[in-house]
């Protein structure tokens, strides 16, 4: 059985003022008019036409509009898993894991974050293709994305030898290395970033999560033995859940098995992690400027402007971000905008 997981726990908060914890990027028309990034991510794997429903695992604040976006692209029959409260991506992992295994214990997940953008959905599914039938052999398997620059907010990965096709065994795996370290890899050659996707199978994955996290796999197993259907919705036990430590699967698996593979990931992909980043995958005029909303710009370059109510001009400006909602405005530069993260802590510690 091949199952898409799918994460959608984020809060996004380098993209406030438009992401907010109510809604989170992936729950947000961010990059088309008409689909979330979440609907999206459904979509995707169901082009390639021999997966099961998908299991989203999410925040139980978010369990109706998630249920309304699933509903929306016809998929009703998606087992929404919901968490009392984000424990990371280790811990949400397992828990859609341990519910595959309870079907078919050899169940293949790819697991797919919420937020992401791929462009080339067909090179996509052929990626796909390789990490599923390298994880159906044990392995567990990483997407690749070829570095264009030393960012620190991604995993590294370091290729090793060649097992079959395009699918290399990983030699190393380091999760936001200091800039010095990601400029080494960087000049070094033979490095990819982890693109946050994974293909597993089902077993392998809560073995590795046992060895290396106990912890959070006992915390999930108990939470799981606790499994309740709640409407449309499957909750697990609050209480043993928040036993489980908050950590990543980068961290508490993937930078300590030596079972793990890649496979290069050349399709478009983008984490829409920061405004800039939304700038390079959002249709742009042929000024560079992507505009969103009521938005007029004049002798402007490479902005990014989106309005919700007003109307927003630019003149004479260049590399910018002008972000209007109903209650906030952000301006930074493409360059700084990483930074916007630190106003969200700013409101978070005066709420
Ligand atoms: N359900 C659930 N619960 N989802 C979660 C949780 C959680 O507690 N925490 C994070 N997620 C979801 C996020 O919504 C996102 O879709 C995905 O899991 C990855 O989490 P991020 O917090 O965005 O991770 P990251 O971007 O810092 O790092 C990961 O992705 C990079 C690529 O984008 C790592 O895998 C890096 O190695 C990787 O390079
Ligand atoms: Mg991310």
């Amino acid at each position: 059985m091949k199952v898409p997981v799918i994460l959608s726990g984020g809060v996004g908060s380098r993209l406030w003022p438009l992401s907010r914890g109510m809604y989170p990027k992936q729950l947000l028309p961010i990059t088309d008019p008409d689909l979330s990034p979440l609907q999206q991510t459904v979509l995707r794997t169901r082009a390639a036409g021999d997966f099961s429903a998908p299991i989203v695992v999410c925040n139980e604040e978010h369990r109706f509009i998630v249920g309304e976006q699933l509903a929306q692209v016809g998929a009703s029959d998606a087992s929404v898993m919901l968490e009392p409260e984000g424990r990371n991506t280790a811990a949400a992992i397992a828990v859609a894991a341990l519910h595959a295994a309870s079907i078919d214990p050899e169940s293949v997940l790819l697991v797919m974050p919420a937020d992401h953008v791929i462009l080339n959905e067909d090179r996509f599914l052929k990626a796909v293709d390789l990490a599923m039938s390298s994880a159906a052999s044990g392995k567990l398997t990483t997407f690749g994305v070829v570095p264009t620059s030393p960012e620190t907010g991604y995993g590294y990965i370091k290729r090793g030898v060649k097992l079959y096709d395009e699918v290399h065994q990983i030699e190393s795996f380091k999760e936001k290395p200091d800039r010095g370290t990601a400029e080494q890899y960087l000049a070094s050659g033979g490095y990819y970033w982890n693109g946050g996707i994974f293909a597993l199978r089902a077993d392998c994955y809560l073995d590795e999560l046992q060895r290396y996290a106990p912890e959070v796999f006992e915390a999930c197993s108990a939470a799981y033995s606790k499994m309740q259907h709640d409407l449309d919705f499957i909750r697990i036990g609050t209480e043993e859940f928040m036993m489980s430590p908050s950590i990543s699967i980068d961290y508490a698996v993937m930078e300590n098995t030596d079972n793990a593979a890649v496979v290069a990931l050349d399709a478009g992909w983008s984490d829409v992690g920061s405004w800039s980043a939304l700038w390079e995958v959002s249709n742009k005029d042929e000024n560079g400027n992507a505009c969103t909303g009521d938005v007029i710009v004049h002798n402007t370059r490479n902005t990014h402007i989106y309005s919700e109510s007003k109307l927003v001009s630019a003149v004479g400006v260049e590399d910018l971000v002008i972000v209007e909602t109903d209650d906030a405005i952000l301006v930074t530069t493409k360059a700084e905008c990483q930074e916007v993260k630190q106003i969200v802590k700013v409101l978070e510690h005066e709420n």
